[in-house]
């Protein structure tokens, strides 16, 4: 496995691979990577020539006050696991190789970045919008995978690429849990004692709520409440929010139909968790 830490190098290295006309999959990643990071990886080496992946941790998509300090890193141990998955070229840039201090162009998709992790993180979205385009003008991959675990994040992409006129494929793959169903984040660490048990609300919160749907309730609210109030049963949580939309468009549904995403994000103590489920509503 080659790793690059320079534009230049990395896409030195690409073109001639390109000219040859192979295929590039690319797994864009802030790193401490997991099974859900790792699955990514191995579909990518299933469908493409050649698996790029990317560990940064983009400064600009985080708030003030949020965790960009104190997010987990462990490039060694990174550089095992995505190694055995099977990626041929890693690349880990500084934060001055993609944000000089002339820095000045941001992109910004409207209406899909706005409510669920856009209202509580403003400029999230826009962060993430632009470290994508970056990375994916740097690596001109032919497909970029993302996780359905960020399902507003898979979205936005996707409405990005559609709109700039990009030409990837965006494969979204389903999200990778543990044994006992937290789903699988880097964040995880945070969870100290009791909170790590707590959190599992989430992915009970969502099962539940799919049953609901699969019973038959088709309003909204109700389901959107009945999350809520069992989000607000578990003590050690609080939540930031539950929100029932169509998937993959994220419109608000007045009529549960068709592919809805069932989406939560709750604070457990001071860590943000996110989750989310599709049911398809006959
Ligand atoms: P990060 O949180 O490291 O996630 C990288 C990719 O892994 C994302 O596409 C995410 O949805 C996916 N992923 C994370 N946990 C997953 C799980 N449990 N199951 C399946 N997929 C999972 O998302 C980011 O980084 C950044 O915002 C990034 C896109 C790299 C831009 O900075």
């Amino acid at each position: 496995m080659l790793i690059f830490k320079k534009v230049e190098e990395i896409k030195k290295y690409l073109r001639p691979q390109q000219q040859a006309g192979k295929t590039i999959g690319f797994v864009p990643t802030m790193g401490y990577l997991h099974e859900g990071h790792l699955s990514l990886m191995r579909k990518a080496r299933e469908e493409c020539d050649l698996v790029v992946a990317s560990i940064f941790v983009n400064p600009i998509q985080f708030g003030p006050g949020e965790d960009y300090d104190r997010y987990p890193r462990d490039l060694e141990r990174d550089r095992k696991l995505a190694e055995e998955v099977g990626v041929d070229v890693l690349f880990v840039p500084e934060k001055e190789e993609l944000y000089p201090p002339d820095y000045a162009t941001y992109v910004e998709v409207e209406r899909v970045s706005e409510g669920m992790c856009g209202a509580s993180r403003p400029g999230h979205f826009r962060g993430v919008a632009t470290v994508v385009t970056k990375l994916f003008n740097i690596v001109r991959p032919d497909r970029a995978y993302f996780g359905q675990k960020d399902a507003q994040q898979a979205v936005v992409i996707m409405q990005m690429v559609r709109d700039l006129n990009m030409d990837v494929e965006i494969r979204v793959l389903p999200v990778v849990r543990e044994a006992d169903g937290l789903a699988m984040s880097s964040r995880n660490v945070y969870l100290k004692g009791e909170e790590r048990q707590a959190a599992l609300v989430l992915y009970r919160t969502l099962k539940e709520a799919v049953e609901l749907v699969r019973c038959g309730e088709k309003d909204p609210e109700k389901v959107r409440q009945f999350m809520a109030d069992r989000v607000a049963a578990e003590p050690m949580a609080r939540l930031d929010y539950a929100e029932v939309r169509q998937w993959p468009t994220l419109a608000v549904p007045t009529k549960l139909e068709g592919q809805i995403l069932l989406a939560l994000a709750v604070f457990i103590g001071q860590t943000r968790l996110i989750d989310n489920m599709v049911v398809e509503v006959p």
